[in-house]
């Protein structure tokens, strides 16, 4: 099985690119699944219900979130009611969405995909520990096939939850910090590992948003709205293949420009 991950969808460049793509890319490189944190695409902030809508209807396996998710209150209707998107695993029973989900993939086989929040330098949520535990015991034996959208500020803090996961899942991948990082490994147990993917959005930017309207506030602590960027949009992320016992074979990143015309 082949999957591309790609990191967090910024405001209306990453959006766009990601909808205009997902049949290329899935045809591209040949792809069983495609999966998505999409916590930033509306205008940087959540995900609205029609950008999911579409996001689906173009190609989209499954969709992760992270802290954003709430930030599109509208979302709330869709996180109860569909199974293409999940909250993170560890965030307060009550609050809506699902812990994990089973998708169907192109090879006739599915995929579990499940987020997780960390808790260095993030607001207070519940153990990611236990939340896995309780998900991986709720999927049982429906798929070998698991993937886990780890969703944290510190590296440190994504490795240890990659090193507790390791041979119960097939893959944990990080999002949140924007950034794609080099050390894309498969631990010793079989689990494919990567820090983070990066954005889906603009690079010419402070993490997807505007350099002079983050410099500005950062140096003089002058509120401005942070605007989304537009140049240099990539699709980053990572795609993993895994054989049929649900053990990652490889993992390996991945990039794509695009052009101007999309942003
Ligand atoms: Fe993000
Ligand atoms: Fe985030």
């Amino acid at each position: 099985m082949r999957i591309l991950f790609l990191g967090d969808l910024v405001g209306k460049p990453g959006y766009t690119a990601m909808h205009q793509q997902a049949q290329i890319l899935r045809k591209e490189l040949s792809l069983d699944a495609l999966v998505v944190n999409a916590e930033n695409a509306a205008d940087g902030s959540g995900l609205t219900n029609r950008q999911f809508r579409r996001l689906i209807d173009s190609g989209i396996d499954a969709i992760t979130m992270g802290d954003h998710i709430y930030r599109q209150w509208e979302l709330a209707k869709t996180l109860r009611s569909s199974d293409k998107i999940v909250k993170p695993a560890n965030f307060p029973a009550d609050s809506p969405g699902r812990c994990w989900t089973i998708v169907p993939t192109s090879d006739g086989g599915s995929l579990a995909v499940v987020s997780l929040l960390g808790r260095v330098f993030m607001r207070p949520v519940d153990c990611p520990f236990q939340a896995i535990d309780r998900a991986l015991d709720e999927i049982g034996d429906q798929t070998q096939h698991i993937l886990v959208d780890i969703h944290a500020e510190a590296t440190s803090d994504k490795q240890v939850i990659g090193r507790y996961l390791d041979g119960r899942v097939s893959a944990v991948i990080g999002t949140h910090t924007h950034v794609p990082t080099a050390d894309g490994c498969i631990f010793p147990g079989g689990t494919a590992f990567q820090c983070d993917v990066g954005m889906s959005g603009a690079y010419e930017s402070i993490i997807g948003r505007d350099i002079e309207r983050v410099t500005l506030t950062t140096r003089t602590a002058e509120p401005t709205h942070f605007n989304v960027a537009t140049r240099d949009v990539r699709l980053c992320g990572a795609i993993v293949d895994i054989d049929s016992e649900g053990q990652a074979i490889s993992i390996e990143r991945f990039e794509k420009r695009i052009k101007k015309s999309h942003s």
